[in-house]
């Protein structure tokens, strides 16, 4: 950690940290995972999903800079690389070849939830720690998750 004037103590920043590079490796696998089913689905709700799953992404990635800036901020270090998120990541492996509709939906609304529920806990885990700010920057993304989720999800009405 870094030394930095910010009142919190070097130990809360580091359980903060650890907190936010967490959700942060999520948060870019959920890119990622919001990016492959913009490109890749097909069928009748094509133009709707493919403008849907686009928006998801711009939204996550939004989250993605507020975690990791937040990270540094606190005195920290933003991980973000390729090898961190892709073993840190707790969201459910999508599997590879999907092309329709429901099926990039039903996926990415699995993924938007496992996010969701993450964040709600570090809601809490941050409040514990009594820093406010924090519990509120995972507030924001939790609201957000969820809006995105009931987009999404609302294209498997009657499916699933
Ligand atoms: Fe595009």
């Amino acid at each position: 950690m870094h030394s930095i004037r910010n009142d919190l103590s070097e130990a809360t920043r580091s359980r903060i940290c650890e907190l936010l590079n967490a959700r942060l490796a999520d948060a870019i696998d959920l890119g990622l995972e919001a990016k492959q089913a913009h490109w890749n689905v097909k069928g009748p709700q094509f133009i709707a999903l493919h403008e849907l799953f686009d928006q998801v992404h711009a939204v996550v990635v939004g989250h993605v800079d507020l975690l990791a800036e937040r990270a540094v901020q606190l005195g920290g270090t933003a991980e973000g690389s390729l090898a961190v998120v892709a073993k840190r990541s707790t969201l459910p492996r999508t599997p590879g070849g999907l092309v329709d509709g429901a099926a990039h939906a039903s996926a990415l609304s699995d993924a938007l939830a496992a996010a969701a529920k993450q964040t709600r806990a570090a809601i809490d885990a941050a409040a514990r720690l009594e820093d406010a700010a924090t519990a509120d920057l995972f507030t924001e993304i939790a609201r957000d998750l969820d809006k995105q989720l009931w987009f999404v999800e609302a294209h498997l009405h009657g499916k699933s």
